[in-house]
C-alpha cells in the first residue's frame, strides 16, 4: 500500500476533526470529494449516531450506503441541522468556490437547507481573494453559447468541461479571469443569467467554520 500524500493527510485530519461536529439523532447533509470521501470513511465509526443523511451527489451517495448510512430526500427531511463539504477554495471570510468536482447545484441546495456548513480541506485550499480556481458554472445544454457569450461581457473566459454531465443532466462551464473581488456581486450577476442553473460561487451563504488540515495539525477558522 502506497504511504499517504501530506496533501491526503491534511484532508484527512481536517474530515476526522468534522466528526466532532455531529451530535446524536441529527440528520447531517454529506458533500461531494476526495476530502468529504474521508469524512464518510470517518463517519463508518459513527453511523448509529446519525438518523441519515442528505446527499450532494450520486457519488456520494453510492459511499454512503456501502457503509449503510440511509440517503434520505430532502424533500422529506426539513432543514438539516449540519452540512460538512469540502471546497477548490476558501477565504477567511468562509466565501467559497466549489464545483471542480461538478456536485455544485446539489451542494448549493444542501448548504440552503443547512443551519451550519462546516467546510473541511487541506491548507492548499485557503487564499486571500477567490478566482485563481476556475469558476464552475452548471448550464442548461441549450444555453451553453448563449450563457459563454454573457460570462465574457462580465469579463471572463469560459471554457466548456466537455467530457462531464452533472448528475443533473447539465453541462459545466469552467470560467478563468473573473474579478471576484465582490464575490458576492458576481455571484447575483452569473446566477442571473438565463440558462445558469448556478454558480460554484458560495458567497451569499458561505460557510459557517472552515476546518483546515495544515501540516501542523488542524486549524479552524469561523
Ligand atoms: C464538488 O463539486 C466540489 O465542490 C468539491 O467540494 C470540491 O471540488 C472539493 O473537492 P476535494 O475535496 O476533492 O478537493
Amino acid at each position: 500500500m502506497s504511504a499517504e500524500s501530506s496533501i491526503d493527510v491534511q484532508k484527512r485530519i481536517a474530515a476526522e476533526a468534522a466528526i466532532a461536529e455531529i451530535e446524536d439523532g441529527q440528520i447531517i447533509g454529506v458533500g461531494t470529494g476526495s476530502t468529504v470521501n474521508y469524512f464518510i470513511d470517518a463517519l463508518a465509526d459513527h453511523k448509529h449516531r446519525i438518523d441519515g443523511a442528505v446527499s450532494s451527489s450520486e457519488a456520494s451517495t453510492a459511499r454512503l450506503k456501502a457503509i449503510g448510512i440511509p440517503v434520505l430526500e430532502l424533500n422529506y427531511t426539513g432543514d438539516i441541522e449540519l452540512y460538512i463539504d469540502g471546497a477548490d477554495e476558501a477565504t477567511r471570510s468562509l466565501q467559497l468556490i466549489k464545483g471542480g468536482g461538478a456536485a455544485l447545484t446539489r451542494e448549493k441546495i444542501v448548504a440552503a437547507a443547512s443551519k451550519r456548513f462546516v467546510c473541511i480541506a487541506d491548507a492548499s485550499k485557503l487564499v486571500n481573494t477567490l478566482g485563481a480556481f476556475p469558476l464552475p458554472v452548471e448550464v442548461i445544454p441549450m444555453a451553453r453559447s448563449l450563457v459563454a457569450r454573457k460570462l465574457v461581457e462580465l469579463g471572463g473566459q469560459p471554457e466548456w468541461r466537455e467530457d462531464v454531465t452533472t448528475d443533473n443532466g447539465n453541462l459545466i462551464l469552467d470560467v478563468y479571469n473573473l474579478d471576484l473581488t465582490d464575490a458576492s456581486s458576481m455571484e447575483t450577476q452569473i446566477n442571473q443569467i438565463p440558462g445558469v442553473v448556478t454558480c460554484g460561487l458560495f458567497a451569499h451563504r458561505g460557510a459557517d467554520k472552515l476546518i483546515l488540515g495544515t501540516d501542523n495539525g488542524i486549524e479552524v477558522i469561523e
